[in-house]
């Protein structure tokens, strides 16, 4: 039976058709989407943070209006992945419980800080963009929940780009100290975002397996590229200079040659040791705990509902 049900797996994978939530899929098939799913919902939630940081100090009332709602989107995203990850048979507490005792892993990108108004602009341009280039082949991940999932997601997420390049915009139109602050900021952001993409393939242990089950459809060097060929010419409009001296068109493969990622400071940020992992993950813990009155409060008032309502 388990052979037939396997066969059976890998021709809806062949054929392009979803596997959903009660469909028999192999174990570590299910393993890999719990990993993947509850990560990518951990670092929308943990994303809330370096930007969150800015919402009372933006410069203007529409700025902290627009950087707001921008931050209550990334709640949603977390729940609706939460959610999607809960289909596959794991608790939202046992998430939670794993990313509070530094057990489960969300993107390194948000473990750096946010030093100027100018990298919620950097953010949302760069952070967003490389977000965007990930997530929307996501949307035709086999996994169907998920895949549902990332339709929204990334409509809201091209809305963020756009707002961040608006706010690079500003400033690299603005005095020359706004400009500064813009290039600063690109310096900061560049490097750590290429990071986002993961390890090189040929160091990505996950990357053919995921590859073949199509939950991913490019692999982290296919999208770096693609990124870094997107966002040049972006940076070439804003009057910005890409941090990278090995930066070079390349006509023979029709793309950009770019210098190699610092993979030390990358696996050092994976591993908790980045300038705010303790930082990230404390605030987390505390928001938790502090929000237990909530949830106890909720509870009580469900009870008290139920009971009333069985009377
Ligand atoms: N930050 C933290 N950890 C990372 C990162 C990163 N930028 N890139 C890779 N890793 C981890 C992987 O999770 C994996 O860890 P694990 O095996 O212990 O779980 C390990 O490094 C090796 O990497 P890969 O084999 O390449 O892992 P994978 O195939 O999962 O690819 C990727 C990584 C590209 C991030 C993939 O998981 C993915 O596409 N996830 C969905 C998108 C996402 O999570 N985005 C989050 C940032 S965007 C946002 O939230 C706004």
């Amino acid at each position: 039976i388990e052979k037939s049900l396997e066969e059976a797996f890998e021709e809806k994978i062949a054929k392009e058709i979803r596997i959903e939530p009660k469909d028999w899929m192999p174990e570590q098939y299910r393993k890999t989407l719990v990993r993947q799913i509850s990560q990518h919902a951990h670092s929308e939630i943990v994303g809330m943070l370096p930007e969150g940081n800015w919402i009372t100090r933006a410069p203007s009332l529409k700025r902290k209006a627009i950087l707001l709602s921008k931050v209550q989107d990334e709640a949603g995203h977390g729940l609706y992945l939460y959610s999607a990850a809960e289909t596959l048979g794991t608790s939202r507490d046992q998430m939670i419980a794993d990313l509070h005792s530094g057990k489960a892993k969300y993107s390194s990108i948000f473990n750096y800080p946010t030093l100027s108004w100018a990298d919620i602009g950097a953010i949302g341009w760069l952070v967003d963009g490389a977000a965007i280039m990930n997530q929307v082949p996501l949307i035709r991940t086999s996994y169907g929940p998920y895949a549902r999932a990332m339709v929204r997601v990334c409509k809201e997420e091209s809305f963020h780009q756009r707002q961040g390049f608006e706010i690079m915009m500003s400033l690299c139109n603005g005095a020359p100290a706004q400009k500064k602050m813009a290039q600063e900021a690109f310096n900061r952001w560049w490097w750590p975002t290429l990071m986002m993409f993961g390890p090189k393939d040929a160091e990505s242990p996950n990357t053919e397996q995921s590859m073949r089950w199509k939950i991913k459809r490019f692999t982290n060097d296919e999208l770096r590229q693609r990124f870094v060929d997107m966002m040049v010419p972006q940076a070439e409009f804003l009057g910005l200079t890409v941090p990278d001296k090995d930066l070079k068109w390349n006509e023979a493969k029709n793309g950009y040659d770019f210098g190699d990622v610092d993979w030390e400071e990358f696996w050092n940020v994976v591993k908790g040791n980045g300038p705010c992992n303790k930082d990230r993950i404390n605030t987390r813990v505390k928001a938790y705990e502090e929000g237990a009155w909530v949830r106890e409060a909720a509870l009580a008032h469900a009870q008290k509902r139920a009971a009333r309502e069985a009377a």
